[in-house]
């Protein structure tokens, strides 16, 4: 059929998820799920795909919890890695190759690369003192330390980021600096490392991001603003016992001793993409193959990223490939945005997330996949971020794939069984009607396939149920069991047109509900058509293009139909949203028992000191993410005399619209201060509990009223 010409070689990554924690939902609707819809889609148009992803088992994350744990780092990554791949797997992840970061090959795919940019002088090395923690003897690197944020005054904030403010710090900009290890106060201590200039190569970057208008607006607008804040070299080596160690002979050419010294994770983890290139290629006995996926420019590479890792996959690792030049660049990075549960952010450490492995555990390995798949396809945080509710998840199930796609697929085959023998019935003179039907088969596979090309996956998905529900109005239009009697070759013709609107649909279901697609092809007994997945050959079935034609001949026999989706009562419902619910109690139960910590009272006050404060009230008109900084909401209120824009660090514990609309208490005469292009003009009071979480103060008050 379609000739691979080399123009056809899609190479798409998902991100590589750090082997120290289970997947959930969240995970699955950033950049897995998506890429899995893009990459069957592609497979059935027969385009050459290699789908590569891995575990990230390097770096400070895994480290920390390992010593947190009292495990080996091996032990973490081995007990995740195996539980991370395995689920993937039950869900139907359709990975070409799925590797880890703690392969011979990557560490020697990494060092090379790392070697290749040194040679070229593309780093730049810089010695400092560092916080070093002497019971530990170790160096302080990223979450090691925590301190007191420089920049809004927070004391929990991480040697790498604030979380309260977003703003990124280096670990001795922090106040009052602590060992996370030991609580030790760090001493400095002087090391070397290298460092990758990104402020030198931004000009590059700039016009390399300018060539692809294309990319998606959530993306391009992170993007810009880390270009408006102008970027900062990062240091891609760090000073601690666990990752890619850094070459001896590469620091022998500066005169230093590697002794220690490891690659950065975001230094390696992506060039993983490679490594995991190449292991692919070994395992199909071509090793050379991965040659063409990343060296011939004809390939399209493709990254499926969460929206926290944009910096890295856009700038970062872009501007490694430019230098080391020898291989292709991402064509597009569709990251999405974040997707919080009932409601409210998601959170590990609250409990509030839905794990894959329990809710394959619960509704099943063969039937469960499809649900959720189908469920979060619908959800997807495309542009913005998305929720996720169980009963949203009940009614897509039950009010889309059983009443409308099940109910149409077994109607139309149960009459084809009751009145033509379980064959396929001729077509004569076909009506408006069914011509009409005949021609939203031909149109759909392209209007499916436009979406999914322009990683409108939430579209596509809902353009392919549009011609399942085209057909089950037709069926109810037609009214078969009517013409049965009096117009036989009418009915023959609606039978007809509805079996080819489910061979259709059995194709162009394939990407979202792979089992289901699967089931009813064997209904219908079509065998030859092209899978979906990496297993077989592409080339000599019916593909994606092939569902826009009739594809089902008169007189085919066809199986018996089965019940393709069963409904999920409401008690089933209930019970994951009372086990989420249990969950987040015992966790907000466990922190008050065991770190109910309450802070020390400070020093007393007079009451002019307190007569300083301007307190107001004032209404939340507008609130909404601020793009790249994680923790920020930026916040419209009406003051009642004026307004005012705050930025409030309340992002990961309050969505945006349990905000808008409130009655709060502001800091009026709280000085302005810029972060992230932005100006805040005040502070909105909130009751931060022992679990972290935070409670707004509100008042009952007209606007602009003095708080006293
Ligand atoms: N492990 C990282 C995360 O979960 C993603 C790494 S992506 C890669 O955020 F490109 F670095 F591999
Ligand atoms: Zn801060």
């Amino acid at each position: 059929m379609e000739d691979t010409t080399s123009s056809d070689r899609l190479l798409v990554t998902s991100a590589l998820p750090y082997a120290n924690g289970p997947i959930h939902i969240g995970h699955l609707a950033g950049a897995y799920l998506p890429a899995d819809l893009f990459v069957r889609y592609q497979r059935l148009k027969g385009r050459d795909v290699a789908y590569i992803c891995g575990s990230d088992e390097m770096g400070v994350a895994i480290l920390m919890r390992a010593i947190r744990e009292d495990r080996s780092p091996e032990e973490i990554i081995d007990t995740y890695h195996a539980q991370i791949r395995e689920n993937f797997e039950r869900f139907g992840m359709s990975f070409d190759y799925y590797g880890r970061t703690t392969s011979a090959l990557h560490a020697e795919t990494a060092q090379d690369f790392f070697r290749v940019l040194d040679e070229k002088d593309v780093f730049n090395l810089k010695t400092e003192e560092q916080l070093y923690d002497p019971e530990a003897e170790m160096f302080l690197a990223d979450r090691f330390v925590v301190g007191t944020c420089p920049v809004c005054g927070f004391d929990e904030a991480y040697g790498d980021q604030c979380e309260q403010c977003g703003s990124t710090l280096s670990p001795t900009e922090l106040e009052q600096p602590r060992s996370t290890l030991t609580d030790a106060t760090p001493e400095l201590k002087e090391t070397t490392h290298w460092y990758l200039p990104l402020e030198e190569m931004q000009p590059k970057l700039e016009e390399w991001i300018d060539s692809h208008p294309e990319g998606k607006n959530n993306v391009l607008g992170q993007i810009k603003s880390w270009f408006d804040d102008e970027l900062k070299d990062r240091a891609i080596t760090r000073d601690v016992p666990w990752g890619v160690p850094v070459p001896a002979d590469v620091a022998e050419r500066h005169g230093l001793d590697a002794e220690g010294k490891v690659i950065y994770v975001w230094f390696d983890a992506p060039i993983g993409y490679i490594s995991f290139t190449k292991e692919w290629a070994s395992q199909e006995n071509a090793p050379t193959k991965w040659k063409a996926y990343w060296q011939d420019d004809e390939t399209e590479l493709v990254h499926f990223i969460g929206k926290d890792n944009i910096v890295f996959h856009c700038l970062t690792f872009p501007g490694m490939l430019m230098e080391h030049g020898d291989f292709v660049l991402p064509d597009n990075v569709p990251a999405n945005e974040f997707l919080n549960l009932e409601g409210q952010k998601l959170s590990t450490s609250r409990g509030w997330a839905v794990w894959l492995h329990e809710y394959l555990d619960d509704f099943g390995d063969e039937r469960g996949p499809d649900l959720l798949r189908y469920a979060l396809a619908t959800t997807l945080p495309e542009t913005k971020d998305a929720d996720f509710s169980w009963e949203a998840f009940q009614q897509h199930v039950n009010g889309e794939l059983a009443d409308v796609l099940g109910n149409f697929v077994n109607r139309t085959l149960t009459f084809a069984h009751s009145t033509f023998d379980g064959t396929v019935p001729p077509l004569e003179n076909p009506s408006d009607a069914d011509q009409a039907v005949l021609d939203a088969i031909a149109e759909t596979p392209d209007t499916v396939g436009q979406a999914y090309e322009a990683y409108r996956m939430r579209e596509a998905v809902a353009e392919t149920m549009e011609l399942a529900r085209i057909g089950n109005k037709y069926f109810n239009d037609t009214e078969p069991w009517h013409t049965r009697e009096s117009d036989p070759t009418a009915c023959a013709n609606t039978i007809h047109v509805s079996l080819q609107v489910c061979a259709a649909l059995s194709i162009l279901m394939e990407p979202v509900l792979p089992d289901a697609a699967q089931r009813l092809q064997n209904m219908l007994r079509l065998s030859n058509v092209r899978s979906s997945t990496p297993d077989d050959d592409p080339n000599d079935a019916i593909g994606w293009d092939d569902a826009a034609a009739p594809i089902l001949e008169e007189g085919h026999t066809l199986n018996e139909p089965e019940i393709l989706f069963e409904k999920i009562d409401d008690d089933v419902i209930e019970a994951q949203i009372e086990k989420l619910r249990e969950r987040a109690a015992e966790q907000d139960s466990d922190s008050t028992d065991t770190d109910m910590d309450y802070d020390d009272l400070k020093e007393n006050i007079e009451f002019d000191d307190f007569m300083d404060l301007d307190l107001r009230v004032g209404t939340v008109t507008t609130a909404e993410p601020v793009p790249d900084a994680d923790t920020l909401l930026r916040l419209e209120i009406d003051l009642g005399f004026e307004d005012r824009q705050i930025l409030a660090g309340v992002a990961e514990q309050m969505a945006p619209g349990e905000v808008e609309g409130l009655q709060v208490v502001v800091v009026a005469n709280m000085a302005p201060k810029e972060m992230f292009g932005l100006q805040s003009e005040g502070m909105v009071l909130m009751a931060e509990e022992p679990d972290g979480t935070f409670a707004p103060v509100t008042a009952d008050a007209e606007n602009g009223s003095v708080v006293r």
